[in-house]
């Protein structure tokens, strides 16, 4: 199977760029399948009711969350559903509305997403490495041998120790979070892995953001609200990594970009 992952989608500009680009890439690259971190879609902040209808009319089939997956209450509807393919954290405590899990089929063939955050300036959880073996190992018990992971992280070192300690267990591990793409996509014992995927939204912009109340933070310390910039016609960015799996296995990875609205193009292969 051949699925397409897109990182954090930020704002009504990222909304645009997955309307622009998600279709396209499905089909020009054979996907079954697009997987989203969405937890940015709605205004920047959370995943509302109208940015998942839209989204999945744009083309995306399943979304994974992070720390702003609270942000827009009316998500808990989505995340109580069996089998929702609206997911939250995985190693959030026993009890907590919702699932990091999905499990779907393809042709017959099961696959499995799987959504978990990590420690580093993130909200107290469980932990995410006891949970991803725990989960991970539960799947294989099953049967299912495509196992995607979403690790929703901040540290670069987290995210690599989740890539090392998973390789060979499962297909693919993303990092999301830190809407900054990087371009260590690896494959090792049939385990595609990337530190981040990096965002889609205005690209002239701090991590999606307007500029100017982040750089004022940032001299002055005092707090402000952030916004995502509105405006038509400005500097966009989209991002996505296609992944081709089999019997469990990456055998193919690489980054699709756009720039500006302009052609979606094969920049990094994995290696
Ligand atoms: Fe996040």
């Amino acid at each position: 199977m051949r699925f397409g992952f897109v990182g954090d989608i930020v704002g009504k500009v990222g909304r645009g760029q997955v309307a622009r680009y998600v279709k396209e890439a499905k089909q020009n690259y054979n996907l079954d399948f697009v997987v989203a971190n969405g937890e940015n879609a709605s205004h920047g902040f959370g995943l509302g009711l109208k940015s998942i209808q839209e989204l999945q009319d744009s083309g995306v089939d399943i979304f994974t969350g992070g720390n702003h997956t609270w942000d827009k209450r009316e998500i808990v509807a989505f995340l109580g559903i069996e089998n929702s393919n609206v997911l939250r954290p995985h190693n959030y405590p026993q009890g907590v509305v919702g699932s990091g899990l999905y499990r779907g089929a393809i042709n017959n063939e099961r696959f499995a997403v799987v959504n978990l955050m990590g420690h580093f300036g993130m909200p107290q959880c469980d932990n995410a490495f006891i949970c991803a073996n725990a989960t991970i190992d539960a799947l294989q018990n099953e049967g299912i041998k495509n196992i995607i992971v979403d690790f929703h992280a901040e540290a670069t070192s987290e995210k690599r120790a989740m890539f090392m300690m998973l390789k060979g267990k499962i297909a693919a591990i993303f990092g999301t979070h830190t809407h900054i793409g990087t371009d260590d996509l690896e494959i090792f014992d049939g385990t595609f892995g990337v530190s981040d995927v990096g965002m889609s939204g205005a690209r002239e912009s701090v991590i999606g953001m307007e500029c100017k109340e982040p750089i004022e933070r940032f001299l002055t310390g005092i707090p402000s609200r952030l916004s995502v910039p509105e405006s038509s016609g400005i500097p966009t960015l989209f991002q996505m990594i296609v992944c081709e799996i089999c019997d469990g296995k990456c055998v193919e990875a690489f980054k699709l970009k756009a720039v500006d609205n302009g052609e979606l193009e094969k920049t990094l292969v994995a290696k």
